[in-house]
């Protein structure tokens, strides 16, 4: 979630303290060989999902076998800033493309600056609040593609003409909450190069919107059972709409990943709530922005806003909505390239905050694995297993979601515990699981369904260990090493663990570990510490700069070549005060000892840890793709404060003038035309 909307409260209340604090300075710098690992031309590939799906194979040059990429950052760090605009290094332009509110198709209106738009213009128009995106390009194209973009929440404020309409607690324009509902989920949009320009294709019969209430699937072992009957959907089948996408994923078989993270916000039960309801953190109260209110509205359709209460009202569940909330929290699956495709909420990668989703070296005759964040303070780390094993062909299935059905429907979900000696244990969560207090999970769950419905409950009892809210993963396509953003958790006061070592973490730090030949091992170190370049020794443990320093890692993604890109959703002052949200860039494969194994950032090497990219006054940067012939990069721009105001999006926003803020994607390229950052 965002530091807008962060819900601060921890939830996780078991107290999992598996190792207390016995970190010193040299943990962090593990002596286990990195390199070399051999990865093969084959999970290089695999790595990025581009071998099939109608697209280039832009890592037709990388997954050499050498264990190290060849990129070398050819720009120089840029300084932070603080001003309503973005910064690029010299020789680069940045442009504004999708603003929140483009129209999709030639019937949706054009957006007006006055926030006057209807419910059924936003229908047809790109969300708020921008956030994970992936670029799927079309017959191999560099400059033709879909875009598919996260929208993870709004700004009320700048949504409608002056805010939202609350009279006594309550919501009374039925127009004004459809909005609302419809500025969320996802967008599907086709772009094109041209003229250095990127640009929406107007009426492309791809471009689509999924939005918080767009009917989806439910499949995996949630789905179809008596937890996710409601009125709505008797059988258990479906669910309404996808709420709060944060970060994404996409899969080797060409579909998009799309994650929902702060979900349980939206739903409230002001009777008695379930277990399960308490450790998710659904409220008793009432929601984010109380769209229940208007449950029994005369304008109402098909419960669309009853829905949102999930008392029990009726006798059972097929009378009310007891158990809608049950079909949130799931990672989502799209075909981005079929029109008219209905999404599928894959059930099986677990039930919890989900902040992305990213698969792990793949190998043909292995499962193929996903890895997923919860992000709240105190939560885990989770990998899924699929049962069936990798095969090649289905890079280019004939049905995509067919494909989504045989590795994503079936299979292990486990959770992180990371040991201190640098050693990890991925727990299974299965009935069979034994938990901390020397029982089965059978003792607790009925179901793998009901472990999954109550994924961070299960975790809890097996001895998962805590985090500092777990945010992006992704995979080094050189080494196979995953690396997974903490991004901070400032309550954390008198209990780390050693993959959490520091207390009131204010500035977070980036994990990585490898996976070792048994499923259930893994070996990690921490990459880098965020800190302010003033920070002293047991904070700065990365020895960062004016030049690199960051906070609260967030978005983070390797592209094809190598190169790391870390982004930032900062609220500590400390860094705050120099620059704005921002994007680094780093290539971790060559930051080697003369025995080529892999070491962290630090004094000797900090230097090759780059700010490439910072963001206008007020916003988050997050979301990250970049185009097969990488000289087109594109990343997200968040709840900005005072920004746009015109395409270039490296044009400030006058002294003394205000736009409504519009969360955009902004297009990085080379004025040359080159190739970016190398
Ligand atoms: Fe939506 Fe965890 O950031
Ligand atoms: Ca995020
Ligand atoms: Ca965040
Ligand atoms: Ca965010």
């Amino acid at each position: 979630m965002s530091k807008e909307t962060f819900n601060s409260t921890r939830f996780n209340k078991s107290k999992n303290k598996p190792f207390e604090e016995v970190l010193d300075a040299n943990l962090s710098r593990r002596n286990v060989l990195k390199g070399g690992l051999g990865i093969s031309a084959m999970t290089a590939f695999g790595a990025f999902g581009l071998s099939g799906c109608n697209s280039s194979s832009p890592n037709a040059s990388v997954g050499n076998g050498s264990g190290a990429s060849s990129a070398v950052l050819n720009f120089d760090s840029i300084p932070g800033s603080l001003t309503d605009a973005v910064s690029v290094p010299q020789g680069y332009v940045a442009q504004v493309l999708v603003p929140w509110g483009t129209p999709l198709n030639a019937q949706g209106s054009s957006w007006k600056d006055d926030g006057s738009n209807t419910s059924t213009d936003q229908l047809n128009a790109l969300g708020m609040h921008h956030d994970g995106m992936h670029f799927f390009p079309l017959d191999d194209s560099d400059t033709d593609g879909l875009l598919c973009i996260n929208h993870e929440y709004i700004d009320t404020s700048a949504l409608h003409p002056s805010g939202p309409t609350i009279v006594g607690g309550v919501r009374t324009i039925v127009d004004e909450v459809r909005k609302e509902i419809n500025a969320h989920g996802v967008s599907v949009v086709r772009i094109q190069l041209e003229d250095n320009m990127w640009t929406l294709v107007d009426n492309d019969p791809l471009n689509r919107r999924y939005t918080g209430a767009t009917v989806m699937d439910l499949s995996g072992p949630v789905a179809n059972t008596e937890l996710t009957v409601t009125r709505f959907s008797q059988d258990g089948s479906q669910a309404r709409g996808t709420l709060n996408n944060c970060g994404n994923g996409f899969t080797p078989w060409g579909t998009y990943l799309t994650c929902e993270e702060n979900w349980p916000g939206y739903f409230v039960n002001t009777g008695i709530r379930t277990e399960e309801q308490n450790r998710i953190g659904i409220d008793d109260q009432n929601t984010r922005y109380l769209w229940e209110t208007l449950a029994g509205n005369a304008e109402e359709r098909l419960d669309e806003f009853t829905r949102f209460d999930v008392e029990p009202t009726g006798t059972s569940s097929i009378d009310d909505y007891r158990n809608e909330a049950n079909g949130h929290g799931y990672i989502v699956e799209i075909d981005p390239y079929t029109q008219n495709s209905r999404a599928k909420k894959r059930t099986a990668l677990g039930r919890f905050r989900h902040e992305g989703c990213t698969f792990g070296k793949l190998e043909e005759g292995q499962p193929v694995v996903f890895y997923s964040g919860h992000d709240s303070r105190f939560e885990y780390l989770y990998k899924f297993e699929s049962t069936a094993n990798w095969d090649p062909a289905d890079a280019n299935p004939s049905n995509r979601l067919t494909a989504g059905d045989k590795y994503m429907d079936e299979g292990t979900l486990y959770v992180a515990r990371f040991n201190e000696d640098s050693t990890g244990t991925w727990l299974p969560l299965t009935l069979e699981s034994t938990t901390v207090s020397g029982g089965t999970l059978a003792d607790n769950f009925n179901s793998l369904a009901e472990i999954i419905l109550n994924t961070a409950g299960a975790a809890d009892l097996v001895g998962a260990t805590p985090m500092d809210r777990p945010e992006w993963c992704t995979v080094d396509p050189y080494t196979g090493s995953v690396y997974l953003t903490l991004t901070n958790n400032t309550s954390r006061t008198d209990e780390t663990n050693a993959a959490n070592p520091r207390l009131n973490n204010k500035f977070g730090h980036v994990i990585r570990w490898d996976e070792s030949e048994a499923a259930s091992d893994f070996t990690w170190d921490i990459f880098v510490f965020g800190s302010p370049a003033n920070g002293d020794a047991d904070t700065n443990r990365s020895s960062l700069t004016d030049m690199n320093q960051f906070a609260s890692p967030d978005g983070l993604a390797f592209d094809p070549r190598g190169i790391l890109w870390i982004q930032t959703d900062n609220g500590a002052d400390e860094v705050t005060s120099y620059t704005n949200d921002q994007m680094l860039a780093v290539v971790p494969s060559k930051l080697t000892d003369e025995n080529g194994t892999q070491e962290v950032v630090g004094a000797d090497n900090q230097a090759e840890l780059k700010r490439f990219f910072v963001g206008p006054n007020g916003c988050e940067v997050t979301g990250f793709t970049i185009s097969p012939d990488y000289k087109s990069l594109f990343v997200n721009i968040q709840h900005p404060g005072n920004w746009p105001y015109s395409t270039d999006a490296a044009e400030e926003t006058p002294s003394g003038v205000s736009v409504r803020p519009r969360a955009s994607t902004v297009v990085i390229r080379r004025e040359d035309g080159g190739e970016i950052a190398v």
